[in-house]
């Protein structure tokens, strides 16, 4: 079974019970040898991504408009465009076709997609490839590596929010982390929470004055300092779109779905999607830290309406039928809807122009 597989990969056969903090264990759950990501069956499973690029097209659009606008008043010359996590390949096939017109953006551009679903690089392939005219100097990595000495414009969408978290809280002055416990004999798995001593862990969650409950995110923040670190060297930005926050929530917001459906983190174990909002304070502080620029951070819904999404609407919908009328008018209001993904989601941008 595929529960068992994978406890018996956390607890290594001999030992019979073992408690793990919340990150090991998402981190087997989704990127383990039996993980959600590094298996075949996202899409079947999951459905099709709900996801802005996914919604509207649009948001595509305004996107490849956005990195065309920065890389022809900063850089005119070749550079690197990595996507982290691209589903389906959709964005990228939106920005090419909005920058049809603009041929030396287009060849000045070396792509690379990083993905770890065997499945979805498939997907992407046969989107992106059959694209008229096909993207040329296109390659597929499974993290996030130097290839060149070129800047870099990086693009990522619900890519940050994948990443696992630990989980921390207060209690009568006591700081606890919410761990798991695994009883591999018995097949049995249950929350446990257990006090903090280690006095590296309470100057970190003590650095956090006005909240007592947080999640953080060690492989999350080493990724994005990697990238930051990556920027800052050979120049360039970074666009990062997540549900997340500025100020932490004072709650938990680590959530599983399976079947398109909110489920409890200990089920389904393998099978479903497990993601956190993004800490984007804790992004610009690294952001900040490595030196850049902090050139833009606000609402998804803010970014696309100063961007010119309405603008855009409006040139598509007049030569639209009907029938596409309703679909576009449709997404764009999802996208930037006030009470759901429009507020919800943020836009990150860094960037070091040498
Ligand atoms: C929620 S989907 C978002 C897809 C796409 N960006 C969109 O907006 O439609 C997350 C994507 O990131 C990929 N992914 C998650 N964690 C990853 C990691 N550590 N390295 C590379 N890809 C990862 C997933 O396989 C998937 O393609």
């Amino acid at each position: 079974m595929h529960k068992d597989k994978i406890l018996k990969e956390i607890v290594k056969k001999k030992i019979n019970s073992k408690i793990i903090s919340i990150e090991k264990f998402t981190e087997a759950c989704l990127y383990g040898k039996f993980g959600y990501y590094d298996n075949s069956n996202v899409i079947g499973k999951k459905g099709d991504f709900i996801t802005s690029p996914e919604i509207s097209q649009l948001f595509g659009e305004i996107i490849g408009l956005f990195i065309f606008y920065h890389w022809k008043t900063n850089l005119k010359k070749k550079f690197n465009f990595y996507e982290l996590g691209p589903g389906k390949g959709t964005l990228l096939i939106d920005l090419f076709n909005i920058t049809k017109k603009f041929n030396e953006f287009q060849k000045s551009m070396n792509i690379y997609l990083i993905e770890r679903n065997i499945k979805l690089i498939k997907v992407q392939k046969s989107n992106i490839l059959s694209f008229d005219p096909k993207p040329k100097k296109i390659s597929w990595l499974k993290n996030f590596t130097k290839k060149n000495q070129y800047p870099n414009i990086i693009f990522a969408n619900e890519f940050f929010d994948c990443f696992p978290v630990r989980q921390f809280f207060k209690k009568n002055q006591n700081w606890y982390e919410k761990m798991i416990e695994i009883k591999y004999n018995e097949s049995s798995i249950r929350f446990k929470d257990i006090i903090i001593n280690n006095k590296k862990i309470l100057k970190q969650l003590n650095q956090y004055k006005n909240s007592e409950v947080l999640e953080i995110s060690n492989s999350r923040d080493n990724y994005f300092d990697k990238i930051c670190k990556h920027l800052l060297k050979f120049g360039g930005m970074i666009i990062a779109i997540d549900y997340g926050y500025r100020n932490p929530p004072g709650h938990f917001t680590l959530q599983s779905v399976y079947n398109n459906k909110k489920s409890n983190l200990l089920d389904n174990i393998g099978k479903q999607d497990i993601s956190s909002l993004v800490d984007f304070n804790k992004l610009i502080e690294l952001g900040k830290k490595n030196n850049l620029k902090i050139e833009h951070f606000s609402s998804q819904r803010e970014f696309l309406l100063n961007n010119g999404i309405k603008e855009r609407e409006k040139r598509v919908l007049k030569v639209a039928n009907n029938k596409q009328r309703i679909m576009i008018q449709k997404g764009v209001k999802r996208i930037i809807d006030k009470q759901n993904m429009g507020n919800l989601f943020k836009v990150l941008v860094l960037s070091k122009w040498n």
